[in-house]
């Protein structure tokens, strides 16, 4: 029996989790057994703990506190607990997931304790080198030593960094994305149990769903103030409702910058929504009239489920968005983020298969245990 240990922390990693842990107990169970650790990076219970329990995940096996959210007093605080786990746990691998402070600390340990490191979703570049997750996948990527690439793209990007299959000891594959996997697995579930229309009152097709946090988009107060008055005007000229999950970064810097009254008036302009869970966002996206978001995972599921999106970044890791005509880079201009809105309509985009078949997470499963 292979031991692996799967480092999580970040709410989107929860939700990527819960494929391969899905896969490894329908398919692969005799043969692996999977230890949780939870760095603790999100810890309110509708950015964390919910997800487990919605999306039938084991609880962590390990948890850890983190105190601090300076970016390298954060990382360093994982990376303490994540090693002492890992020296007691002795696993076959680490996996990671995607471009967290908590992926980047897994990446570390594996790579200090020399322990074969997974990275799920490896190859992603958005070549904006001041974006923390971009140092944290790069770094990640050149530290592991299996590498599962949601697209072709990022194939390409790690054969530009020298990361080759086959090539000093590493293994890369192009998988498909493990979110398509879960997008199609839960969208069934979300039809059924999902009551987040009525409960928020929403018609479908007449609202617009709103998702921001990147530090670009909430930490500078001027593109925080510009893309608010974009949202503002957008349901002005149109009058379609704006519902926007709150993610408690941007709460935090809509208060910090402009105070709790004018967070009070946006909630009473708009449907401001806590963090919802994802069988709510799913329902959400796929009964939005248009996606407007800087959210990786959210630009993408908009995409899986045939939804144009605005997205709030000037560049995006999934480039195939874009090339195939699904979404419209618009950054936190608003004029820009206006234009985008209304040239969604003109766009002809046929949601081109090209995020894989659904069956990412066996395929990872697979090849993991064949290699360790
Ligand atoms: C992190 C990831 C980002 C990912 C996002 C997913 C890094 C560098 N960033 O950004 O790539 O897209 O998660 O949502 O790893 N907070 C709470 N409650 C929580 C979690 C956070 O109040 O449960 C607040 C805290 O004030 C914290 C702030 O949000 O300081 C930011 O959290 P942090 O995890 O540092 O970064 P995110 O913006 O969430
Ligand atoms: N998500 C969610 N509830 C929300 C907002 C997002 O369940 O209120 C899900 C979303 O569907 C996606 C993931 O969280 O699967 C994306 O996380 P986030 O936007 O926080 O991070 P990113 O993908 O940008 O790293």
């Amino acid at each position: 029996m292979k031991k692996i240990i799967t480092i999580i922390g970040a709410r989107p990693q929860i939700i990527k989790a819960a494929a391969i842990s899905r896969a490894i107990i329908e398919n692969f169970s005799k043969k692996v057994v999977e230890i949780v650790v939870h760095t603790g990076q999100h810890y309110d219970a509708k950015m964390s703990g919910d997800f487990f329990e919605e999306l039938n995940i084991c609880k962590p096996h390990h948890q850890f506190l983190i105190s601090n959210h300076l970016q390298g007093a954060q990382t360093g605080e994982m990376m303490r607990g994540i090693e002492l786990v890992v020296i007691n746990e002795r696993p076959d691998a680490i996996l990671v997931y995607g471009d967290t402070n908590s992926t980047l600390a897994g990446a570390l340990v594996a790579a200090k304790l020399n322990i074969p490191l997974i990275h799920v979703e490896a190859g992603l570049r958005s070549f904006n080198k001041s974006m923390p997750e971009e140092i944290n996948r790069i770094t990640t990527d050149h530290c592991s030593t299996i590498l599962f690439s949601p697209t072709l793209e990022g194939i390409k990007n790690l054969m530009t960094e020298g990361i080759i299959h086959n090539v000093r000891n590493h293994k890369v594959y192009h998988c498909g994305d493990i979110m398509y996997d879960n997008s199609l697995y839960f969208e069934r579930i979300a039809r059924e149990k999902s009551d987040v229309l009525s409960r928020f009152e929403l018609i479908k097709g007449e609202f617009n769903l709103v998702t921001f946090h990147r530090p670009n988009n909430t930490d500078n107060k001027n593109n925080l103030k510009s893309i608010i008055e974009a949202l503002k005007s957008i349901k002005k000229q149109e009058g379609k409702e704006v519902v926007l999950p709150l993610h408690p970064r941007t709460e935090k810097m809509i208060i910090k910058f402009f105070g709790i009254k004018y967070l009070e008036q946006l909630k009473a302009e708009w449907k401001v929504l806590p963090p919802v869970s994802f069988l709510d966002i799913i329902l959400l996206e796929t009964s939005a009239n248009k996606v407007i978001t800087d959210s990786g995972g959210v630009q993408k599921e908009a995409y899986f489920f045939n939804k144009k999106s605005v997205i709030l970044r000037d560049e995006t890791e999934w480039v195939e968005i874009i090339n195939n005509n699904g979404g419209i880079l618009a950054g936190a201009n608003g004029d820009k983020i206006i234009a985008a809105y209304h040239d969604l309509d003109n766009l002809d985009c046929t949601f081109e298969k090209v995020f894989g078949n659904g069956q990412a997470a066996d395929f990872i499963c697979e090849k993991i245990l064949n290699i360790i």
